[in-house]
Parts: structure tokens; C-alpha cells; sequence
């Protein structure tokens, strides 16, 4: 049987994902009893179960996640004031309209990939995975990463790495990526981790593998996450009532930029803290997931759009 053939393992039914920056996001989400709320990243629902647990039974939570699995496994596990919905947050509006729901007090978007995501091996998201290259958080849409790697010319390839992965040796990768799929095509994240690893050298002043920057960038590419996010950006404040709140986790300097940006224009966004929220020590040794998180916070202004 061919690796990619194999049955992949069950997606389990509990989470082991860690929510990150939790008692900061509740604090700074200023959350009042009854509030309506929209989590626009589920996951496995750590930050959701704790903001309808805030808000109470008059409060309401809207979890969205664009990963079909994320939505099957939560309903079981979640308090009867969340509404689930499979949908990317930059449907926001279509969701709110469908339930009736005109204007919300607060949304969370806690960006980028699950533990449990990152565990399953049919995903590809784990530099050990045999299982295919795929990538997408929504894998009944779009194009795998594997499929992405075999169609773009190598100076594409190079641009993508360099743009969305901020890789000072894209070029060398993608002419390492071309010369390979002439013989072999890559189709497994393993087999990309090792790629790039033949190729960049680890640095002695950071631990980071080799790979992280060239996944990142695939990732970042075939789930247009940078739209995405510019995308509810844009149009959250015609939903988000006037003192309504907006937090923001990021993992990256790319998602952190657009974040900080956007809350510079100061007629809609006032920045509840001027730095990002990072999280402490005791957080950082319990769960190294939390130690690149950076979480932004914003009141909405009274004159939005
Ligand atoms: C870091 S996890 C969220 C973890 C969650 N806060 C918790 O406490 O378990 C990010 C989730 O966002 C989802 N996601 C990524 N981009 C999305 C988008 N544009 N719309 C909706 N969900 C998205 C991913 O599928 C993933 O499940």
C-alpha cells in the first residue's frame, strides 16, 4: 500500500489543544453578562467554552472554523450557548445575517493552526508527517500544498517562500523543489522538511527548524490567510457595536503587522494597550505554543463605517 493510500489515523474525539493568553483575552474582551460574542476560531474550543461560560446563559458565543473536522468533533463538548458554525470568519456577515444577529460586543480571532491539527497526519502540518502535504485548514476547498509544490515555475515558488515565509534562501529551495520533482515528486511533508533541511542551514542562535519558515509560507498561501485576515479586519467594524472589542492572537510577524496596522487607523480602532500582550513565564514552560503568541486588543471607535 502506497503511504498516501493508508488509512489515516481518527481525528480525536477530545481536544488537546491548549488554549493560549486565556485569562488575557477574557480580561481584555471586557465581557459583561449577556453579551454576544463571536469566536472566529474555534479550534478545539478552550477559548470558547470560557467566554459563554462569561457571558451565561443570556450571553450567546458564535464559533466559526473553516475546518469541517474542528466543527463535527466540537458540538458534543461545548455549553448550550454556543452556536457553531463551518465558515471562514470572513463570512462573518452572512453567518450573523442567517442567525438574526445585527451587531456583536466582542469577536476573538486566535490565528494560524490546533494542536490537534498539527497532530493529525493526514493534515501535513507536522514536518514528521508521512501523510500528504495538504496543508489546508478546509481540505473540501482549494489546492493542497503537495499540488502547489508540482505546478509553480521555480521563480513563483522562490517570490512565495520569500513573501509569505520571509526565507533569506527561497531561491535555493526552489531550485532544490524543482530539480527534485523532475524525478520524484514531493508529496509528503517529511519529504519537504528534509528538502529544505538539505538546503538551509540551522542557525546557531535559533532553535527553529530549517523548515518552519518554508511551511509557513505554504500554509500562509493556499489558506490566503494574509487576505483573511485583512479581509475581517476590514469589515468587522460594520458589525462590531460602538465600544464593542476586537483581540487578536498571532503567531507570526506578517499577521502581527496587519493587526498593528490596522489599529493605527485611529477614527475606528483605539489600541487598548500599546504593545502586545505576551504571554508569562509559567504559560511559556506549560505550553511552548504560547511562547510566539502576541495578543493585540482594540475598542472600535464610534464612527465606523
Ligand atoms: C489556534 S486554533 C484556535 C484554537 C482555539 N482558540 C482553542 O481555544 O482551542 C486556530 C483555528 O482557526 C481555524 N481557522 C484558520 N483560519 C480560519 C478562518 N479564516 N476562518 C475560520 N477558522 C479558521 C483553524 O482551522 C484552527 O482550528
Amino acid at each position: 500500500m502506497n503511504d498516501l493510500d493508508r488509512p489515516t489515523k481518527q481525528f480525536p474525539p477530545v481536544s488537546i489543544h491548549m488554549p493560549v493568553l486565556l485569562a488575557e483575552v477574557l480580561d481584555g474582551l471586557a465581557l459583561q453578562i449577556g453579551a454576544t460574542v463571536v469566536d472566529g476560531t474555534l479550534g478545539g474550543g478552550g477559548h470558547s467554552r470560557a467566554i459563554a461560560e462569561r457571558v451565561g446563559l443570556r450571553g450567546r458565543v458564535v464559533a466559526l472554523d473553516r475546518d469541517p473536522q474542528v466543527v463535527e468533533r466540537a458540538g458534543a463538548h461545548l455549553p448550550r450557548n454556543v452556536t457553531v458554525r463551518h465558515a471562514s470568519f470572513t463570512e462573518l456577515e452572512t453567518v450573523l445575517d442567517d442567525l438574526g444577529i445585527q451587531t456583536i460586543d466582542a469577536m476573538l480571532l486566535d490565528l494560524g493552526l490546533s494542536s490537534d491539527q498539527l497532530e493529525d497526519d493526514s493534515r501535513g502540518f507536522s514536518f514528521r508527517s508521512s501523510g500528504p502535504l495538504d496543508l489546508r485548514f478546509d481540505p473540501t476547498q482549494g489546492e493542497p500544498a503537495w499540488e502547489l509544490l508540482s505546478r509553480l515555475r521555480e521563480k513563483e515558488l522562490a517570490d512565495l517562500i520569500y513573501k509569505y515565509g520571509e526565507e533569506r534562501a527561497s531561491r535555493a529551495i526552489a531550485r532544490r523543489i524543482v530539480q527534485t520533482r523532475q524525478h520524484d515528486p514531493i508529496r509528503t511533508a517529511a519529504e519537504l522538511a528534509a528538502l529544505v533541511r538539505s538546503c538551509v542551514r540551522r542557525s546557531r542562535h535559533h532553535s527553529i527548524d530549517p523548515a518552519t519558515r518554508t511551511f509557513q509560507a505554504l500554509r500562509i498561501a493556499v489558506n490566503q490567510e494574509l487576505d483573511s485576515l485583512q479581509s475581517i479586519l476590514e469589515l468587522l467594524p460594520r458589525r462590531l457595536r460602538p465600544g464593542g472589542r476586537l483581540a487578536v492572537i498571532s503567531f507570526h510577524s506578517l499577521e502581527d503587522r496587519l493587526v498593528k496596522q490596522a489599529f493605527r487607523e485611529r477614527e475606528l480602532w483605539q489600541p487598548v494597550t500599546k504593545k502586545p500582550i505576551l504571554a508569562g513565564e509559567t504559560e511559556r514552560a506549560l505550553n511552548p505554543r504560547s511562547r510566539s503568541a502576541k495578543l493585540r486588543i482594540a475598542v472600535v471607535g464610534g464612527n465606523s463605517p
